[in-house]
């Protein structure tokens, strides 16, 4: 297998990303967010903190990788020879997030199945899944699926691995995302649950914490701070475009964000489910509110489809920001690294997914899951973002950044890009990192 390989296509490159940042937080948090925020009033802060916040950094990480050709902490040594830590540090922490995020995965894989004879009809909304199946094997089982698959997946490489995989996940969770968009649109009330979802309440804009929430949900949601689109870019072609690929991917991941949102609460909402977000939304509240569909198994099939190839797009862009990183830097064949990151990962899944059944840490089989999500994708990635920002605008030099970004790219930033990263963004960060109400997944 050759080794410092390439994407084949542009096209590729770009799916590649677009499946990284579409994710679970596109399905279970942003809707929700947007109807717990301010209705259609929160677009302003949200895509306020796109523009400023996360297109800035994306852009950052594009470039950084797209110039070097190196993934993240080789990439930030060749930039600053001191930083390289925090690309390491970047690395452990994807690290730390996919060991629980392919747990998800794992349990979406196991709902396709429970949808095909809607297994959970007849019971209690969070008893089927808090008690009967959190505490069985089957998420071990589920778990063990997502990582076989990636093994293949991520073995075949760059261009026969992650941009296959991605070529098929990528347009099957649009088509998917529209059948349930079409489904949830014409059914009676659809006009009640979208009010739900998008009623604008502009007072809601003068409170602090919604602006907040906006700016830190962005990073998680571009993928940024975790090594991924360094990673990604590096295996870009010299002097491939990067503003440009950059808009495309941030706007794809907002709009199908926004999507979500007009099948799942026409869906909720008919389905007599007050909305929530998370964990609660995607296994509790929505397989009840399918329940009352005709055809209530298909379309809660694709929902679990579709989060599965959602998950797995991601999982996999997470598990080559620690392949790529490691390879290059120990010089190590890209099959051997493979092996050992997967399973180091599969260590700390099982872990994660034997919580239940083995009854490890007393009654709650979710604490060690949430324990790593709030500290890993909830304190430690804006801190890391943070780190780069201040990095690359103050001790680097933006604008040498920028001169790069600019030469290779149709689109030319203005100095606009140096005050959005040297200042926005360390404030925007620096703001919600204290005020501890940055981004989760659920
Ligand atoms: N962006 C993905 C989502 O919204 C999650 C993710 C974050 C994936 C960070 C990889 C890295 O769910
Ligand atoms: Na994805």
């Amino acid at each position: 297998m050759a080794e410092n390989e390439k994407w084949g296509t542009r096209i590729g490159f770009v799916l590649a990303a677009i499946g990284s940042a579409i994710g679970l937080g596109n399905i279970w948090r942003f809707p929700y967010q947007v109807y717990n925020s301010g209705g259609g009033a929160f677009l302003i802060p949200y895509f306020a903190a796109l523009i400023i916040a996360g297109i800035p950094v994306l852009i950052l990480e594009l470039g950084l990788g797209g110039e070097t050709g190196k993934t993240t902490p080789l990439a930030i040594r060749e930039k600053l020879r001191e930083s390289e830590f925090i690309g390491w540090w970047a690395v452990l922490n994807g690290w730390l997030v996919n060991m629980y995020y392919a747990v998800i995965v794992g349990w979406s894989v196991v709902f396709v199945g429970f949808s095909l004879t809607l297994a959970w009809q007849g019971t209690e909304l969070s008893n089927f899944f808090m008690n009967n199946f959190l505490n069985s094997w089957l998420p071990v089982v589920g778990v063990i699926l997502v990582w076989i698959l990636q093994y293949f997946i991520m073995k075949a490489g760059i261009k026969e691995g992650l941009e296959k995989a991605n070529k098929i996940f990528v347009p099957a969770i649009w088509v998917i995302v529209i059948l349930l968009v079409l489904r949830g649109i014409t059914l009676d009330g659809a006009i009640q649950g979208l009010n739900y979802y998008l009623t604008p309440d502009f007072g809601a804009l003068t409170n602090a914490e919604i602006w907040i929430n906006a700016f830190g949900q962005i990073y998680f949601t571009l993928s940024v701070a975790l090594g991924i689109m360094i990673t990604y870019a590096s295996y870009l072609p010299e002097k491939s475009d990067i503003t440009n690929n950059a808009f495309i991917i941030a706007l794809a991941n907002c709009g199908f964000a926004f999507l979500v949102g007009f099948a799942i609460f026409p869906i909720m909402v008919a389905g007599g489910i007050e909305p929530t977000s998370g964990i609660g939304l995607a296994f509790m509240a929505l397989p009840k509110a399918f329940e009352f569909l005709p055809f209530s198994n298909v379309f809660a099939s694709l929902f679990f489809v579709l989060l599965t190839m959602a998950g797995l797009s991601s999982s996999i862009s997470l598990a080559e920001a620690q392949i790529g990183p490691i390879r290059e830097k120990l010089t190590l064949k890209r099959s051997k690294t493979v092996s050992y990151v997967i399973a180091i990962s599969l260590i700390g899944s099982l872990i994660i997914a034997l919580e239940g059944p083995l009854g490890l840490f007393g009654d709650n089989p979710l604490s060690l899951l949430t324990i790593l999500d709030t500290s890993s994708a909830t304190y430690t990635l804006p801190i890391i973002a943070f780190g780069e920002a201040l990095i690359f605008g103050w001790v680097y030099g933006i604008d040498k950044i920028r001169t790069y970004v600019n030469s290779v790219s149709d689109y030319t930033m203005g100095t606009w890009f140096n005050y959005f990263l040297k200042i926005v963004v360390p404030i925007a960060l620096g703001y919600s990192i204290l005020s501890k109400t940055v981004t989760r997944p659920g």
